[in-house]
């Protein structure tokens, strides 16, 4: 495939002029990925330790993904979920059982769309309308996913959302006992909140809220769009708890790169009426056969454990970095904050200087969600350069840089 031929002046200024406007727009152009690595135009290497917001797990342009893709393009794009398709069936198989006792799934196309979906499912199964969300939480932009997501700064001039959501303060039991009723018709959390500044729910509150979804008849979502597919040691993080949600919400690096959603339900989830819910790509056999290979590298590579290993490394490292503006390093596996005791943005902005691409999660978290193949070279490189960026004296420096949630 040829290129389309523009110079970087070019592509800056077509694209500047023809931006929706909502994306605070960086400077940099990227034209290659390989790895925990991305190219821009002239040829410079950067760190990427963004995964495209937690989507690269396998490192950019995996060549078993890249092959799944061209191979299946050549075949079948797409194909309505009414009919039967080989990809289709063996991802079905594949993605279920890595949750066992959810049968069933119903695919989409992003993460947004998953949870739309999973409480749609909930409502339609208990015929109840409560939604029950955490404060900080984050799990989307559309009308539901917007109502179950806390930050005032993406709701506000929105309203009037969803009727029937509320939010209770993370990991406080006693809240979430007052909060579910018998009108609630489920418990949505992330096991770790991304967004909200990467913050790791206790497995007993967990174990509690599926306690109290039991008793109280209420279903338990579980929104792995961030945490899904080894990131965070784990093939998906509510398997730190040792439970199992009755809906589980998964998208991000689901397809190796390509769009695509999923939600796993199980059986306390009724039966789903025909046409009650239904996506024109949901499920279609390109982003199958690229899910399927993603899946099979993650099992290959084994990078659940290569997770673990590699994100204790790096929060080891972190929390040796003896610098006054470190409130605290947090996480599991590759999905890693640092709270700083000021602004973030500046440091950003330092680290891409130096060529090292990096997230926030709010004002003052710095956030990691480096590809889960970053070497241990490439880890101490980050490390190094954090050290040497959180020693620069950067507090006037008000200048914001656009990381905000996708
Ligand atoms: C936990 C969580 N849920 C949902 C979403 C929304 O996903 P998408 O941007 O694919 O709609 C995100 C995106 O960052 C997320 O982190």
């Amino acid at each position: 495939m040829s290129s389309p031929g523009l110079n970087a002046a070019q592509i800056l200024e077509i694209e500047g002029r023809h931006t929706s406007g909502l994306y605070g727009k960086q400077p940099l152009i990227f034209v290659r990925g390989q790895g925990a690595v991305l190219w821009d135009i002239d040829g410079n290497a950067y760190l990427d330790c963004t995964s495209g917001h937690g989507v690269a797990n396998l490192g950019h342009a995996h060549p078993k993904v890249a092959a799944a893709i061209a191979e299946q393009a050549s075949r079948l794009i797409t194909l309505f979920e009414t009919f039967y398709n080989d990809q289709r069936a063996a991802l079905m198989e594949k993605i279920t059982a890595l949750m066992p006792g959810m049968e069933r799934v119903f695919f989409c196309n992003s993460g947004s769309e998953a949870v739309e979906a999973a409480i749609k499912f909930a409502r339609l199964s208990t015929g109840r309308s409560g939604i029950v969300a955490m404060m900080r939480a984050f799990h989307g932009r559309t009308f539901g996913a917007l109502s179950a997501t806390f930050n005032k700064r993406y709701r506000q001039g929105f309203e009037p959302l969803v009727p029937g959501f509320s939010h209770v303060p993370f990991n406080n039991i006693e809240a979430l006992e007052k909060a579910v009723t018998d009108e609630t018709a489920a418990v949505l959390l992330e096991v770790v909140q991304g967004e909200g500044g990467v913050y790791v729910a206790d497995p007993a509150y967990v174990q509690a809220a599926r306690r109290l979804c039991d008793e109280r008849r209420s279903l338990l979502i579980i929104d792995e769009v961030q945490t899904g597919f080894g990131r965070t040691g784990k093939m998906f993080a509510v398997q730190h708890t040792g439970i199992t949600p009755d809906l589980l919400c998964a998208a991000k690096s689901l397809a190796g790169g390509l769009p695509m959603g999923a939600v796993l339900i199980g059986p306390a989830v009724g039966q789903l009426p025909v046409g009650a819910h239904a996506s024109t790509f949901g499920g279609n056999p390109l982003a199958c056969a690229a899910a399927l290979a993603a899946l099979q590298v993650i099992e290959e590579e084994d990078l659940p454990a290569q997770a673990a290993a590699r994100g204790a490394y790096l929060m080891d490292k972190l929390r040796q970095i003896d610098s006054p503006l470190i409130r605290e390093v947090r996480g599991v596996g590759l999905m890693v904050g640092i709270e700083l005791k000021q602004k973030v943005t500046p440091y950003l902005k330092a680290l891409q200087e130096r060529h090292i691409l990096a997230l926030n999660a709010g004002m003052t978290v710095i956030r990691l969600l480096p590809p889960l193949v970053i070497t241990y070279e490439q880890t101490d490189h980050l490390v190094a350069n954090l050290a040497e960026v959180l020693a620069l004296d950067l507090k006037a420096d008000t200048t914001s840089i656009g990381t905000d949630a996708p």
